[in-house]
């Protein structure tokens, strides 16, 4: 693997492990709030990003390079509505999305087919978790201000468990 590959990937596992953390602090959002569906569907969020996480980091070493670990940024905190809270989750999976594209050019700038035949699993992944949060986000935009609209929903968003996602 060529050192900005390298650099590449290890700086998309500091992405991954960012987004996870940022999704905890949306749980914590949620539970402060009294939503706690939402807070457990976002807990379970939590786990994916973990997991896009150390599938790149055992990527790294099955090619036998070494992984440098580096400081996770502070995760916001606040939020004005449980809305607010998603758009802003919809907005991260779009720039992850972004990332995941640049990752591939440069797969293909260092000629690393393998990396780059790796990347396509985030490709489709990114596509999934767009249209994860999306769905999310347009259910919220239909309850509008209604409180039991959001405690209805927020009983659906509890049902959401933790599969690893298909390989
Ligand atoms: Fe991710
Ligand atoms: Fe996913």
């Amino acid at each position: 693997m060529t050192p900005k590959m390298k650099k590449a990937l290890s700086n998309q596992v500091n992405a991954e492990l960012y987004a996870s953390y940022l999704y905890l602090s949306m749980c914590a959002w949620f539970e402060s709030k009294g939503l706690p569906g939402f807070a457990s569907w976002m807990r379970v969020q939590v786990q994916e990003e973990m997991f896009h996480a150390i599938k790149i980091f055992d990527y790294i070493h099955d090619r036998k390079e070494e992984v440098s670990l580096e400081a996770l940024a502070k995760p916001e905190s606040s939020w004005d509505s449980a809305q607010a809270v998603i758009e802003s989750a919809v907005k991260h999976e779009q720039k992850v999305t972004e990332m995941i594209n640049d990752l591939i050019n440069c797969a293909l700038d260092e000629r690393d087919h393998a990396a780059n035949q790796f990347l396509q699993w985030y490709v489709a992944e990114q596509v999934e978790e767009e249209a994860s949060f999306g769905a999310v986000y347009d259910r919220l935009h239909l309850v509008g201000n209604d409180s039991a609209g959001l405690f209805a929903l927020d009983l659906g968003m509890s049902k959401r468990g933790f599969l690893p996602p298909a390989v």
